[in-house]
């Protein structure tokens, strides 16, 4: 296996985004290659950041990538939506800036033994956490054909959702699909050949809504942003990046949901809920890679950066 790198997205404007103090406690929920973390060390001083990742292979990468600070950081293997357990565990009423940088790795997606990329022939796993939960073989090969056409064509927007799962479904019936390429051939075999020969790949969309089932990203994200924010200090900084619209969405919402004020109805002529906002946010649009950072990082494309600030 050579090199794997990683770059990182959007860095600078999310180090602008955390207004990043030296005596301050930060969170990085999303370690990866630690490219984001090791910019927000390097302003540390008498701070602490948390780097989490719920991939054991990130973190050990990371303990390298970090040595020349490793004094002021903690490494912890989980889950970012245990914001609340990671945080007591530490003893941490609350952080002063969280950044989440969503999705998989490019080391992730290149190393082939991980069952990521349509590109390697490997076995069909695709946890970022392999230590636990179910593979992407599991899901293939047991989900209902009703589950699979809606995990396909909710999560990968796929058009063709329903052909693909009737063909996962009688491959199966046959011999289970145990590898990368094996489900790459059973995705193209259910296509039409005018889609076979689009610029996109024709397992990407499949590959990303495995993906996003075999480690219920979505729900983790949901979950991360309900306890995250009442763990930020008043002034702290949470910055968000997402690479798909179903994720942005989320974000989105949810930030919305902690910047609105009072919920009564229009029609009160008094406000009895006392709700006040917890957060504002600090764009009202979402920060997105210039055309430069597009052209060195492709993955860059699809990003956005949503910041958002505690009251
Ligand atoms: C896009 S990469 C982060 C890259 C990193 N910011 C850098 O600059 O090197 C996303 C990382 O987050 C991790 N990850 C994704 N979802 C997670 C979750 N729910 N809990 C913890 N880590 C997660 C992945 O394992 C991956 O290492």
């Amino acid at each position: 296996m050579g090199e794997l790198t990683h770059r990182s997205v959007l860095l600078e404007e999310c180090i602008e985004a955390l207004n990043i103090r030296r005596s301050g406690v930060y969170l990085d929920g999303t370690l990866g290659r630690a490219g984001h973390s090791r910019e927000i060390v390097k302003q540390l001083t008498s701070g602490r950041l948390i780097c989490v990742d719920r991939d054991q292979a990130a973190l050990d990468a990371a303990r390298e990538r970090l040595a020349p600070w490793l004094d002021r950081v903690t490494l912890v293997h989980s889950n970012f939506d245990q914001i609340d357990e990671i945080l007591d565990g530490l003893s941490l009423p609350g952080v002063d800036g969280m950044l989440f940088d969503l999705g998989v790795s490019s080391p992730q997606l290149d190393d082939g033994s991980r069952g990521f990329s349509y590109m390697h022939d490997a076995p069909l796993d695709m946890r970022m956490d392999q230590g636990t939960g179910r593979t992407a073989a599991d899901v293939v090969n047991t989900c209902s054909q009703e589950e699979l056409r809606r995990i396909i064509s909710q999560y990968g927007e796929e058009r063709y959702a329903p052909q693909i799962a009737g063909a996962i479904v009688r491959r199966r019936e046959d011999r289970p699909v145990t590898t990368t390429l094996e489900l790459v051939e059973v995705i193209k075999s259910a296509m039409p050949s005018k889609a076979l020969r689009e610029k996109q790949h024709p397992a990407k969309r499949t590959f990303q809504a495995i993906r996003i089932a075999v480690n219920d990203e979505l729900a983790s994200v949901e979950r991360m942003l309900q306890r995250a924010v009442p763990r930020l200090n008043r002034g702290g900084r949470l910055a968000v990046i997402t690479f798909h619209s179903l994720e942005d969405r989320i974000v989105k919402t949810g930030l919305a949901g902690f910047a609105r004020g009072c919920t009564c109805p229009p029609d009160f002529p008094v406000c009895v809920c006392g709700k006040t906002p917890d957060i504002r946010l600090v764009n009202k649009k979402p920060i997105l890679p210039s055309e430069g950072e597009i052209e060195e990082n492709p993955r860059a494309r699809s990003a956005k950066l949503r910041i958002a600030e505690k009251l």
